[in-house]
């Protein structure tokens, strides 16, 4: 099974995927939050710099439904060694969809299949795609899904919700098992993956299923990988091994929130930026540890780095890690 970590604008950039990557078990691939400028901004350019990602295998995602600006993108993302540019066909946000883009580009298929067109007719590398099933009904997807049909996408990662889902309910299982049956595409499932048992009952609906994306799940619990490793494992070591370790883990954890906290504090001025960046975390992270509620309500407020610091050690050192 190959893993993949998920592109979570403002979450899971570079600070976020190389501390990950150091720490916790390697992804196959990482996304990139998209790119949304015809001309990278300097915070997008610094997310895709090599140099900033090395020795993991980074994929660059680009948001647009302009062709000119796909490819204005995707030709400098080529010259800093990218050869697969993955598209985003999902991002809900209503300022995006109003625009066409992200999963506003699944209003209208014909849009979407001149737009792939023209991409794939002028670019020379490969493209990806990451798509919800619909704008507003899964009955939408079909269609959407006879479109994707008719270009040779690297591979296809699927979110099965509709853009008016968000985030909420459960994914639509129905519509990513019309794309098992009907797709001639590599495919990643993405979507609620929390748990070990989570991705065991995604693998026993699918079986044949070799690819899946990790988001808010893992930003919740940072071991999650480790313990999906024992799915299909005889001896479920690894989830054994996640379970044994508590004192270890905590330590593990510390040491991966102290080298994002640092590596923010490095690039951005000003405490409150980096404050910004790490309750953004904990929003997620709050998750996996014991009675968090009263420490996370701090952290919110904190406003000097040292004293959030200092709320964070505590909440270490006073709590336990919860890792089902
Ligand atoms: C805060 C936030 C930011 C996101 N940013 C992106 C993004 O930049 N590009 C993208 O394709 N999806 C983005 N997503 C969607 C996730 O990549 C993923 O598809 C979604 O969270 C479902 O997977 P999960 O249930 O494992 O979290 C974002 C989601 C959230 C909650």
């Amino acid at each position: 099974m190959k893993y993949y970590m998920a592109p979570m604008e403002g979450l899971t950039g570079y600070v976020y995927r190389n501390a990950y990557h150091k720490f916790f078990s390697p992804m196959d691939r990482y996304f990139a939050p998209f790119i949304a400028n015809k001309k990278m901004s300097s915070r997008e350019r610094n997310d895709i710099l090599p140099d900033h990602n090395q020795g993991l295998c980074l994929i660059p995602q680009i948001l647009t439904n302009r062709s000119a600006d796909f490819l204005a993108v995707a030709k400098e993302l080529k010259n800093y060694g990218y050869d697969i540019i993955n598209l985003n066909v999902g991002c809900p946000s209503g300022t995006v969809v109003a625009k066409g883009r992200g999963a506003g580009l699944l209003e209208d298929p014909e849009t979407l299949d001149r737009f792939l067109y023209e991409i794939f007719a002028a670019y020379d590398g490969r493209i990806s795609v990451k798509t919800r099933i619909g704008m507003e009904d899964e009955d939408e997807w079909q269609e959407i899904l006879a479109v994707y049909e008719k270009y040779p996408l690297e591979e296809l990662i699927i979110h099965p919700r509709v853009r008016r889902d968000f985030y909420k309910g459960k994914p639509r299982l129905d519509a990513f098992s019309y794309a098992v049956k009907e797709s001639g595409h590599r495919l990643c499932y993405n979507g609620d993956i929390c748990s070990a048992e989570d991705l065991q009952n995604v693998t026993e609906d699918f079986p044949k299923l070799d690819c899946v994306m990790f988001g808010r799940g893992l930003l919740s619990n940072p071991f999650l990988t480790e313990m999906c490793q024992a799915v299909g494992n005889a001896e479920k070591q690894a989830g054994n091994a996640v379970r044994d370790h508590m004192q270890e883990n905590k330590e593990r954890l510390y040491a991966f929130h102290q080298e994002i906290l640092q590596n923010y504090m490095q690039i951005m001025s000003g405490d409150r930026n980096t404050l910004f960046r790490m309750k953004e975390l904990w929003f997620y992270l709050g998750a996996s540890f014991t009675n968090s509620d009263k420490y996370l309500k701090k952290i919110k407020k904190a406003e000097r780095i040292a004293l959030y610091q200092s709320v964070v050690d505590a909440l270490f050192r006073e709590q336990e890690l919860l890792i089902e």
